[in-house]
């Protein structure tokens, strides 16, 4: 590895909980294929908080408007109270619009075997744009929450745009748009209307169903292997990814990007995972799939394929597995373990 290899700018932010242990590991693989990224160390989440009482510490914003590029480790949102969510704050600071999540079997012998799909998630709208407030009853200020959510006929078009282009270039058979039009009739009617046109626009190229989320959801627990891209709402996007990940051993194994026209940022669909957090047992295979979506991304399908092929060898062997696995190794076994199997 030499500094001269080093050519892509990239910010990185270790996060909170078991963030700093999975990115510990995550960039010991990389460095080891000797990915191009010149990271960036910066702030978010509680880390940021602690350091300088900010939780989207305003170098960190200019890190990424920079590199246009970044790798995140989990950050930790306060519920109910506290600052709104970092993830959220940026997604919508550099309008990463599309949320990229797959699934796919690597561990063999579960319930699922050969599952391989993609979740598109619109990213900005919906319920996540958060509008909300309470209106009094009685002596109860809190009598009633409200929350309005929004969708824009813009947006709509472009997320399931890109979920179809994605399919026309990854010889992907079938878009299903996933949808509750039936009861958030202008909500999600309007996802629904401009998607088929979109649909229409890729006939005979991609084929294109519809869904209700509900019926979607049963289906992908009794007949996961009939989708292939889908293509979806900001919140449906978020729940159904984690039924998928489900589908392939959990949390641990699920990967997403959150793709916009001028930045990128690679990141696993789990959380910081408080309950073992320190207690260097995670699992940093969701984090480590994100890195090898940010190899891709970049044009580095090579060493992408390496730490791809690493990964389908330790697992399907059975003897180096996280706890969430089934297994008994440290964050620090299965790396190592990851290490010796590149080739
Ligand atoms: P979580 O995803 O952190 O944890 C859920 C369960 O999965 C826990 O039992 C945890 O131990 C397990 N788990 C998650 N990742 C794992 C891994 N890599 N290896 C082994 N086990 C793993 O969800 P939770 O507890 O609801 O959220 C914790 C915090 O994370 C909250 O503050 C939440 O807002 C935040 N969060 C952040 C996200 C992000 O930064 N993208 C995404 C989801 C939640």
């Amino acid at each position: 590895m030499t500094a001269d290899s080093k050519t892509i700018p990239a910010t990185l932010i270790a996060g909170d909980g078991i963030g700093p242990e999975i990115v510990e590991s995550v960039i010991e693989i990389l460095d080891a294929v000797d990915a191009p990224f010149a990271w960036d160390r910066q702030l978010a989440g509680m880390a940021g908080v602690d350091a300088v009482n900010d939780p989207l510490p305003k170098q960190t914003i200019e890190s990424i408007r920079r590199t246009g590029l970044a790798l995140k480790g989990p950050l930790t949102t306060p519920v109910g109270g506290g600052f709104k969510s970092i993830n959220v704050t940026l997604r919508q600071e550099f309008g990463l619009f599309a949320n990229v999540r797959p699934t796919k079997t690597i561990v063999p012998g579960g319930k699922f075997e050969d599952i391989d799909l993609v979740i598109f998630r619109e990213n900005l709208e919906g319920y996540y744009a958060a509008m909300e407030h309470y209106i009094p009853v009685g002596e109860d200020p809190k009598g009633i929450a409200l929350s309005s959510g929004f969708t824009s006929r813009a947006e709509c078009r472009r997320i399931v745009k890109y979920a179809f282009e994605y399919a026309v270039q990854n010889n992907r058979k079938t878009v299903t748009i996933v949808h509750k039009a039936n009861i958030l009739k202008l909500l999600t009617g309007l996802f629904l209307e401009e998607g088929r046109k979109v649909a229409e626009e890729y006939k005979g190229r991609v084929e294109f169903n519809e869904r209700i989320v509900d019926a979607c959801a049963m289906q992908l627990v009794i007949n996961p292997w009939q989708f292939d891209v889908i293509v979806t709402t900001n919140l449906f996007g978020d729940i159904l990814s984690d039924l998928t990940a489900g589908l392939v051993g959990g949390l641990g194994m699920a990967p997403g990007a959150n793709i916009g026209e001028k930045a990128a940022v690679f990141e696993a669909v789990h959380g910081s995972a408080p309950d073992i957090a320190g207690k260097g047992i995670a699992n940093p295979l969701a984090l480590l799939l994100a890195a090898v979506m940010m190899l891709r991304h970049v044009g580095r399908n090579d060493m992408a394929d390496r730490i791809d092929s690493a990964i389908a060898k330790v697992i399907t062997s059975g003897a180096v597995r996280t706890r969430d696995l089934g297994g008994t190794a440290s964050t620090k076994d299965l790396t190592a373990a990851l290490k010796q199997a590149l080739v």
